[in-house]
């Protein structure tokens, strides 16, 4: 007996909503998608099952026909009269891996046109394994997203698409169940994506806090606190005054606690974000080119918050915190300037050298503030330098730890879901040149451009906290991801499980490496 179609998730976004189900070969939808592998040059089992016997007969044919071997990249539509059916190629079936399957779904979505419906069905028949047709559906629904809420509806839009997974019944449970999980964390890299592509002048750090505040009003087991202007200033956390003074928005940290009730006394994550709503450079103010880019300069903070989003969507029920530092760096008569030096919260004094180089001020209180809640490790999120963009392009985030073993998990999630973090040095010679200020502690910028990024990290480096331990007194278990050129796309670049703009990266590989233990 054929097993019924179960609705499993449902996403709102921008007021749309995907419908996405599991089920057996059942329904044809008004869009079949056929993934298949090289050499079928027959229908697999199950293909075309429940189509009119015209339809069947002329996908049997197109199978059948030498213009489709199933080589990758190779598809083949078929137009029918209720259903548009797309075979397509996925190479030899040994060498296919979860990032080609990812991969291959997303681009195959976004081939996609509403004109013959909305109703998508991908049948994965024979010769298909679990963790491919997860990761085929997982870049289907990582690519169903727009950010068009500033844009006119298109009055003839045809409504959300509806997607149905089906499988050969032995695989539906554990398909249903993975799918699942797999929604569930896109509706965090979506909301991270929607935070990113966010104007800034639509979202300045009071309106982060407030989205974040509104965004756990209803969730029993997650606490959003907001420390305000008047509160950063009673605990002295100037690094995140000083960028953020210059601007009319004024800067705000704030906390993610998710099950905060739990377990208190344990040792738990925490992940600490940059949040630069908008980083013109402020007194030492960046060219025009491309400027715009830099409302983006908040990935770091979208990603905790999504991440907080995919942990609660997926029902994790460890403690986690999280902590945002938004400001907005902007040139005033009220800015910090070049020369000026800031009392951190740390205690520790920082020396002004270019007030572009902001990201790091703020971190310095996040950091330290990120020390004081018993983290197990801490991460910081942040689009940090033009020179990790130099280092690994689009292709990879920059990874810097104080740390072995939390840098090869790190890298090991980033491998399994495709967002890959590439391991930098935290080179002595590099936090030495940030320690040599002559007036302050620390000065912010380092000695030349040469290992820029480098000399960041080595500077936040010194706002990781040590604590007594078994080795006596030692840091903080701590990795720094610069996101710089991972963050955003704005041209041709190879993350194709977006089109443009906020990419929503690292929320999946930290939801993994937080939820696997
Ligand atoms: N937000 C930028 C880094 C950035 C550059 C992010 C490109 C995304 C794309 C950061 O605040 C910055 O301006 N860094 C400076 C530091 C320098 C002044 C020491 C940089 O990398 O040039
Ligand atoms: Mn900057
Ligand atoms: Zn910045």
């Amino acid at each position: 007996m054929r097993f019924k179609q179960t609705i499993l998730c449902i996403i709102e976004h921008n007021g749309m909503v995907m419908k996405v189900t599991t089920s057996g070969f059942l329904d044809t939808g008004n869009i079949m998608i056929i993934p298949v592998f090289e050499g079928s040059n027959k229908a697999p089992n199950n293909a075309t099952t429940n189509l009119s016997r015209s339809a069947s007969i002329a996908v049997k044919s197109a199978f059948a026909s030498d213009s489709f071997t199933g080589k990758a990249e190779e598809s083949l539509s078929v137009w029918t009269k209720n259903c548009q059916v797309i075979i397509i190629g996925m190479g030899k079936k040994d060498d296919l891996t979860a990032k080609k399957s990812r991969d291959t779904g997303a681009k195959c979505f976004a081939s996609l046109s509403k004109n013959h419906g909305t109703k998508i069905v991908v049948r994965y028949t024979s010769g298909w394994k679990i963790n491919n047709m997860i990761a085929f559906t997982e870049g289907m629904i990582l690519r169903d997203y727009v950010f068009d809420k500033y844009q006119k509806k298109d009055e003839d839009d045809k409504g959300p698409w509806s997607l149905i997974g089906q499988t050969a019944e032995r695989y539906e449970s554990a398909f249903r169940s993975a799918i699942e999980n797999v929604y569930s964390v896109a509706t965090g890299v979506h909301l991270a994506r929607d935070l990113g592509n966010e104007p800034a002048n639509k979202l300045y750090p009071e309106e982060f806090g407030r989205r974040a505040l509104e965004w756990a009003k209803d969730k029993s087991n997650v606490e959003v606190e907001v420390w305000d202007y008047n509160r950063l200033k009673k605990e002295g956390m100037y690094g995140l005054i000083e960028v953020g003074k210059g601007s009319i928005h004024k800067p705000c940290m704030v906390f993610f606690r998710l099950n905060p009730n739990f377990d208190i006394e344990a040792e738990v994550p925490c992940i600490v974000g940059k949040g630069i709503t908008f980083d013109s450079g402020g007194i030492s103010i960046k060219g025009s080119a491309g400027m715009d880019e830099m409302k983006l300069d908040m990935h770091g903070s979208a990603t905790v918050f999504g991440l907080f989003q995919a942990l609660y969507a997926t029902g994790y029920t460890g403690r986690v915190n999280g902590i945002t530092c938004m400001a907005e760096n902007m040139p005033s008569a009220e800015a910090y300037r070049p020369g000026d030096v800031i009392n951190t919260y740390s205690g520790k004094t920082i020396e002004v050298l270019n007030t572009d180089a902001e990201g790091r001020n703020v971190l310095a209180d996040g950091l330290w503030k990120a020390g004081e809640l018993n983290p197990s490790y801490i991460i910081d999120l942040a689009t940090l330098t033009g020179s990790v963009v130099v280092a690994l392009g689009h292709e990879a985030t920059g990874l810097f730890s104080n740390n072995k073993l939390l840098s090869q998990k790190i890298q090991n999630v980033g491998d399994e879901v495709d967002e890959i973090s590439w391991p930098l040095p935290l080179l002595p010679a590099f936090e030495k040149q940030m320690t040599s200020s002559k007036i302050a502690d620390l000065r912010n910028q380092g000695k030349g451009r040469w290992g820029g990024a480098s000399q960041a990290a080595g500077f936040l480096k010194q706002f990781v906290q040590e604590r007594e331990n078994d080795d006596g007194k030692t840091q903080i278990p701590w990795a720094h991801l610069d996101i710089a050129g991972t963050a955003g796309i704005w041209g041709g670049e190879t993350n194709v499980t977006v089109s443009h703009g906020a990419t929503g990266v690292q929320v999946r590989a930290l939801h993994l490496l937080i939820t696997q233990g």
